[in-house]
């Protein structure tokens, strides 16, 4: 299995940051997080969201990168190597299996944008008068097979290209360019927002929290967000940080990536509700937040056709290196263990998304009504691999740290003289990782089988 090859890597820090940005900053940040604010309460989801990443998501995170960046191979390898036993090789696997099923519906979702980036460019999205009838425009496009796996097929076919030019041309230089122009896409988003009517509205309802809107249901859906949106418990963050150098110091790297990932949420609740405020409209519209709300803004506000290109081509350039980060475990297992080469890797296993993301795209049409316990083929395979196969994947990465190999080894593997060097930081990861985090992940298992019953 140890066969040793040249094996890629970053060519320099802020690569892996972008790189490691690009994955977390997604569908997650972008579509999910304004709509779970808007139903949890806002600002106080967000007081909740960020204690959680502070627990779970952060040290979760750098479990997984040191995991990685010690063994410097795919999860499989990675936790093979320091769980020493068959059934650590195996959690790792299941890691990337988990990896492989998310790209298969990401795409579909990230399809749709796409799909709506052309709407944007025909002038389709910027005259609508009420939210009712965009909503319809929505069904009618997801209620054709053609449109919901032509453009799954696109959005796999854009993946394949960067995936194809490996980790430094293509994951590393593409995340360079696209987050960049994310950011500054969002920044003229949020200057939008801040100077329509509604703005101050909007920013009382995301920063000024009110403490009696604390429920079970806001902090677990706190918990599931911060986990997802540093894309962790799936092998992506074991396999880029086997792409990172011995050198490089993991925590200088990852905090980075959360504070940036963070502020980029953040900033994309403060563009949605200061418009959704502007324009008189409640923030509980779910996940129809951008489909049903945002077309109606589009018509509303002056420069209404640009605005709705530059916010659709924003979802699909974060959707497209989050997209990549789901595959690359998979690729990065057949380049290291079968010896495959990395073209005919990310043929396969883009292929493989492709068609076991057919049957998404069919559930919102023609085996839409086709259900199993009540739910549908993509409610069915989004429920199992997030709700349960995530939260798995993260907490036993934080236990094969934490308690398989030991904290002693982890700190060893953290940097020179780490505990020394930083106690308060050594402490916290120590508590966290160890007690914390687990019972925390351990929680929100426990509450999805009480919930289910
Ligand atoms: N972090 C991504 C997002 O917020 C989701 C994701 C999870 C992507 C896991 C890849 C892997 O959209």
């Amino acid at each position: 299995m140890l066969h040793k090859k040249h094996r890629e890597s970053w060519k320099s820090k802020i690569g892996f940051i972008f790189a490691a940005l690009g994955s977390a900053v997604g569908l997650g940040s972008i579509w999910r997080f304004p709509y779970v604010v808007g139903e949890n309460g806002g600002a106080i989801f967000i007081v909740l969201y960020l204690i959680c990443l502070v627990l779970i998501g952060f040290p979760v995170l750098i479990a997984e990168i040191l995991i990685g960046r010690t063994t410097q191979m795919s999860p499989f390898g990675a936790f093979d190597i320091i769980g020493k036993a068959k059934r650590w090789a195996f959690s790792g696997k299941m890691t990337i299996v988990t990896g492989f099923i998310i790209s298969s519906f990401y795409s579909v979702i990230a399809g749709w944008m796409l799909g709506y980036l052309i709407q944007a460019l025909s002038g389709n999205l910027n005259q609508f008068q009420n939210p009712s009838e965009a909503l319809s425009y929505f069904q009618a496009l997801s209620s054709s097979p053609l449109w919901t796996i032509g453009f799954h097929f696109l959005f796999i076919l854009l993946s394949i290209c960067v995936l194809f030019s490996g980790v430094r041309n293509g994951i590393e230089a593409g995340s360079k360019v696209m987050m960049p122009l994310l950011i500054l896409v969002l920044l003229f988003l949020v200057f939008k927002g801040l100077t329509m009517d509604g703005a101050k509205e909007g920013l009382t309802f995301l920063f000024s929290p009110d403490w009696n809107e604390i429920t079970p249901k806001a902090i677990l859906m706190a918990l599931g967000q911060a986990f997802f949106t540093l894309s962790l418990g799936q092998g992506t963050m074991v396999t880029y940080g086997s792409y990172l150098s011995k050198k490089e110091d993991i925590t200088g790297s990852c905090i980075p990536v959360v504070i940036l990932n963070t502020v980029i949420a953040l900033l994309m609740g403060v563009a949605i509700f200061t418009i959704v405020f502007s324009v008189g409209m409640t923030p509980e519209s779910g996940t129809a937040l951008i489909f049903e709300t945002l077309p109606i803004v589009f018509s509303q506000v002056s420069w209404g056709w640009a605005l709705s290109i530059l916010f659709f081509f924003l979802i699909v350039l974060a959707a497209l290196t989050s997209e990549i980060s789901a595959l690359e475990p998979a690729i990065s297992f057949l380049i290291d263990e079968k010896n495959m080469s990395r073209k005919r890797a990310t043929l396969l296993i883009a292929s493989g998304a492709f068609i076991l993301g057919i049957p998404t795209c069919l559930s919102f049409n023609l085996i839409k009504n086709q259900t199993l316990f009540g739910a549908n083929f993509f409610e069915i395979i989004s429920f199992i691999s997030i709700n349960i196969l995530v939260p798995v994947g993260g907490l036993l990465a934080v236990l094969l740290v934490s308690w398989r190999w030991g904290m002693k080894n982890a700190f060893k593997n953290l940097g020179e003289k780490f505990t020394q060097r930083r106690p308060i930081l050594a402490k916290y990861f120590f508590i966290s990782m160890k007690y914390t985090a687990p019972a925390l992940i351990l929680l929100i298992l426990l509450d999805l089988i009480r919930s289910s019953l």
